[in-house]
């Protein structure tokens, strides 16, 4: 906010209080003036309306209210950039609301930290904390129970498309992921990428039958433009992120329709880091519950 605009709420705001504190004061002196049961002269349905002042509660009433307003412009921000004397932010006292959790879990985060992912797994409260990072953090993208969406992978199944490993997993949330799939359209033409397309779900075991030399076709497609990125064999790359094309998991939908145009037009997906959001300890928690969505009911040993 400008100093010109600061400067204009507060003369504005002052106006307002000043001008109703007056207005009541120069009513209230008419009291004193005003007799008894004198009637405006008013007559109406001949009710007549008595010129009386107004009952004394009620002025008590505004000249707290205004009494109060002033009061809280002083120790609270309203005026302009003035911040109040007490210094009162929300985002002073949420800091202050985190700082004072934080130091009352620490002792609990740092025992937790010392424990490996997998130890975790047997420490219900430590994937109950992980479970409320995650609810918070997470569930926007993931879903509550993790189960993702189109271009948001499920993270309760096997199927990992950069590892399921405890530190496949640390790496995603610390550094987050960015997974690009190059569009194949133009370079290809409509009858390869009809090939490949075929070739890849000849591979899913999709219940159709597929034109063989349609099919021989698209695998040599997919050895020219595809394997360099999804490994040979379409069991996908975890260090580049590129998806296994073989296990019927999508992460950017199953239909044919939907297969097809991510090919056509590439897709990127982005999965934000968090290392500065949640810090170490939390990561680690959060990890912990990660994993045991797809290892439930496995104990460590
Ligand atoms: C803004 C959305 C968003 C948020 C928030 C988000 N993620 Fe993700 N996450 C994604 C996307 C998108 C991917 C896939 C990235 C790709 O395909 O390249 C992903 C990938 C992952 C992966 C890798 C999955 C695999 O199969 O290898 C893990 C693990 C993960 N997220 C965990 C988390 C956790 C835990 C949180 C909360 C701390 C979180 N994510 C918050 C969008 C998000
Ligand atoms: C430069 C590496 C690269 C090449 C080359 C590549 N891809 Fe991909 N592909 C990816 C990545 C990375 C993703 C995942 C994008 C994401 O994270 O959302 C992907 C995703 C896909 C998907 C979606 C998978 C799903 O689960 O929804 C299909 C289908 C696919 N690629 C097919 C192909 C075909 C067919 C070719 C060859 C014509 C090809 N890709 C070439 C990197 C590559």
């Amino acid at each position: 906010m400008s100093d010109f605009w600061s400067g204009y709420i507060i003369v504005i705001t002052a106006i307002n209080i000043i001008g109703c504190a007056a207005l009541l004061f120069f009513t209230r002196r008419k009291k004193s003036e005003a007799n008894e049961n004198e009637t405006t002269g008013h007559v109406y349905d001949g009710i007549e309306e008595y010129d009386n002042p107004l009952p004394r509660w009620w002025l008590w009433m505004f000249y707290i209210t205004i009494i109060f307003s002033v009061i809280y412009l002083i120790l609270y921000p309203g005026l302009g950039k003035f911040q109040g004397i007490l210094g009162w932010s929300q985002v002073k006292q949420y800091e202050e609301e985190v700082a004072e959790a934080d130091a009352k879990y620490l002792p609990l985060f740092e025992q937790y930290a010392s424990m490996s992912i997998k130890d975790l797994q047997d420490e219900p409260e430590a994937l109950a904390m992980g479970q409320s990072i995650f609810a918070n953090t997470c569930f926007g993208c993931h879903g509550a129970d993790g189960r993702g969406g189109i271009g948001f992978p499920n993270l309760t199944d096997d199927e990992w498309i950069y590892g399921g490993t405890p530190e496949d997993i640390i790496y995603s949330i610390e550094e987050g992921r960015q997974g690009m799939m190059p569009p194949w359209g133009e370079t290809l033409g409509e009858e390869k990428l009809s090939a490949v397309l075929h070739y890849i779900l000849s591979e899913n075991q999709v219940e159709r039958t597929f034109r063989e030399g349609l099919v021989a076709e698209g695998k040599g497609v997919y050895q020219t433009y595809c394997q360099a990125c999804h490994s040979p064999d379409l069991s996908g790359n975890t260090a580049l992120g590129a998806p296994n094309l073989k296990d019927d998991v999508w992460l950017h939908g199953g239909s044919i329709s939907m297969i097809k145009n991510v090919i056509r037009n590439g897709v990127s997906a982005n999965m934000p880091p968090h290392d500065e959001i949640l810090g170490d300890h939390k990561i680690h928690l959060v990890a912990a519950y990660v994993y045991s969505l797809s290892h439930e009911g496995e104990q460590s040993k």
